[in-house]
Order: C-alpha cells, then structure tokens, then sequence
C-alpha cells in the first residue's frame, strides 16, 4: 500500500477522520561537506525519499503525534517546558517552538507520520521532518512565513532541541528542492542557482555501511567549535573575514602557530572544500563528470584525513570505488558512519554494486544497503 494511504488510515481510526497531507524529502549532497556553518558553498539536492504527514487540528492546546516507524503515541503541550521525552517528538516539538517564537500561530493538533528515508545514513531525515512540519503548520495556520524562515526553523530546532549544531544545508535542501535539479547554495548569503542535474551515461548511487557512530553529534559539535577557533585566529589579522570560507589558503598558513595542529587540517580541508563546489559546477556546466568525479575524491581524502570524519567501512567502499574505477566516490553528509555517494558509469554500475555488496560482507560481517536516487521535490501539500 502506497505510504500516503497507509498514514491517512491510521490517521482516521486514531482520531475519526481525515488529515491533510504533507511531505518533504531527505537529501544528497554531490560536494560541499561540512561547508555549510563555515559560510562557504554546498550542492545538495532534494530525493526521492520523503516524510509524509497527517495533520489536522484538533481545538486543544495539545498535540498529539503518532509515529508508524517507532509505533509510538506521544503527546505535548506547546510552552517551552513541555518537551517530550522522545527523541522523534523533539524534532516536531521544536518546529512548534520555533516558528511561535517567530511569532507564528500554532495550536493544538493531530498528526500521523512514516517515512522511507533511511534513519542514520547521512540523508537528512531529521531534516525531511522537521520541514514536513514547519511547511504544513505554515499552511495551516496560515502563517505566511518565508521558505528561507522555513529552513532556519527547521535549523534552530536541530541547535535548540535536538542538540547538533548544524548549518543550514539540509533542510534547505528539503524546502527548496525541485525535481532534476541540485541546488548550489552560498551558506552565508542564502543566494542559490538551481542546477538541472542529468548526467548522461552517468547514475548516481549510495551504498549505505549501515554504520553509526555514537559521538556523532559531539563529534560534529567539535568540528564546528575547531572552525569558529581558526576564523577567529584569521580575523585577528583580517576583520573581513566573518567565517573561515572567507579566508583565504595563505591567510590559514599566517596563524598556523596560533591554532593547534588539529585546527589547522580542520580548516586545510575546509578551505579546500568550499573551492571544490565552485569548481564541480563549472565542470558541471562543461559536462565533463570526469572532474566531477576526481573532485569527489579529493573530498573523499579530506573528510578522512584532515577533518577526520570517515570510518573504516567508508574509506573501504572508497577504494573499492577507486580501484574498479568508479568516476566518483566520497563519505556524504556529516559523516562518521552513513552512505558514500558514488558518480558511475552506466555499463559500470552492476559490476560495482555488486562487488560492493559481496566484498563489504565478507570484510564487516553485515550486507551495505544500495539506494538509487531520483533528484525530487521538496517540502509540499500533497
Ligand atoms: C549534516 C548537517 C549539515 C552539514 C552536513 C555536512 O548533514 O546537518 O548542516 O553540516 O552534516 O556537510
């Protein structure tokens, strides 16, 4: 049964009658990688795995929320000490908050939600549901709050109540995402071109480790924390310089006594990175996914080396992608466990998916999940 359906017939034998339907999507990001909170450039865009919702309100000040996935019922109110103890609810629970302290309506409802983007594996479904709830409660109580609103909503109910203190990337790319197209987006500006992505001969395909890290978010904190340290170092020096993409390479070399070693390669990758998206869409634009794919793997190197944010499982399907000469192949999203994102050649593609699968096995002892994606819509009424 399609998911729609199923989360529409729960949603009436729980509360008697229908709700209205809304979803938004998890992401890709093709290069651009912990680029987004240093100010700098990312390409991600929307997929074809989503959250749905139902929702309807109900005439109470509370809400009552209904997870498929985790099977669960949990009910809040809407005042700041109200947080749910589950972790899934934050996430709607901090919607509320955020856009009430945006001065936006938000009363009493009932909502039913499934999705099918896979949890843990880098493609943003914290994200997808955060901007399934921000667009519809927008819609819902007529709010008229903008989409760049709406994914700073979704962004401060990641810092605010689910402890990560993420940029803006994901759930940019969940509100603005358009069907065929990445999204090239200036972090410190929020100006963005869409790109029609297409690549001819090509696919893309993620092979997911099935790994996850604990740390992950402290993790990610740290590395956030090492950025801010470096740019501060840099603005000494150079007022203009705001976030660390600001900086330029020879600026870094400048403070390399002042900031600890580890600083140092945290900001070598940043720095490098925010160039590589502008480079990956002139290649882009040129058609040649040659260099395309050869940027992704200078990312690859970078994530694992310098920002040290790969793992065994990871750098393992990145070299298995190098040596069967996959075009492209790096660690996606935040990092420490999740997907690698590979560009593949058309007639490449069963080979590598295939020994990806029967390799990894045999090295982790647990199958990788292959997911292809189809570059799709972002947050909407269905
Ligand atoms: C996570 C965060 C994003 C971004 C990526 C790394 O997905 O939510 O904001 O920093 O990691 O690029």
């Amino acid at each position: 049964m399609e998911m729609k359906t199923r989360i529409q017939e729960k949603f009436i034998s729980l509360f008697g009658h229908e709700g209205d339907l809304y979803a938004s999507a998890g992401r890709i990001n093709l290069i651009g990688e912990h680029t987004d909170y240093n100010g700098g450039y990312v390409f991600p865009g929307a997929i074809d795995k989503c959250i749905v919702a139902a929702i309807k309100t109900n005439g109470s000040a509370k809400v009552r929320a209904y997870s498929v996935d985790y099977d669960e019922m949990c009910e809040f109110g809407l005042n700041e000490e109200d947080k749910p103890a589950k972790a899934w609810a934050c996430y709607i629970f901090g919607v509320c908050r955020e856009t009430i302290k945006r001065g936006g309506k938000v009363e009493g409802f009932d909502t039913v939600f499934a999705g099918d983007v896979p949890l843990g594996a880098g493609l943003s479904s914290s994200a997808a549901l955060e901007s399934t709830f921000a667009f519809a409660l927008n819609d819902i109580f007529g709010n008229g709050i903008d989409k760049f609103e709406l994914a700073k909503i979704g962004q401060s109910t990641e810092h605010n109540y689910c402890g990560v203190k993420c940029g803006i990337m994901d759930q940019f790319a969940s509100c603005f995402g358009k069907a065929g197209c990445l999204i090239r987006l200036n972090c410190k500006t929020l100006e963005y071109k869409y790109f029609p992505f297409n690549p001819e001969g090509y696919r893309l395909v993620l092979v997911d480790s099935c790994v996850k890290h604990e740390l992950a978010s402290s993790a990610y904190n740290k590395r956030r924390e090492s950025c801010e340290r470096a740019a501060a170092a840099i603005r000494k020096k150079h007022p203009e310089v705001e976030f660390l993409s600001d900086a330029k390479r020879v600026w870094l070399d400048e403070v390399r006594s002042e900031i600890s070693d580890e600083d140092f390669l945290r900001s070598e990758y940043v720095i490098g990175e925010v160039q590589r998206v502008l480079d990956v869409c002139d290649a882009l634009e040129r058609g040649d996914y040659e260099i395309v794919g050869e940027l992704m793997y200078q990312t690859h190197f970078g994530m694992s080396k310098l920002y040290e944010v790969s793992c065994e499982e990871l750098d393992f399907l990145n070299k298995l992608a190098r040596k069967m000469d996959v075009t492209g192949s790096r660690v996606m999203g935040g990092g420490f466990g999740g997907c690698t994102i590979n560009l593949v050649r058309d007639e490449l593609y069963q080979d590598f998916v295939d020994a990806a699968v029967e390799q990894f096995t045999a090295k982790f002892g647990h199958a990788p999940k292959i997911y292809d994606v189809v570059i799709s819509d972002g947050a909407r009424k269905l």
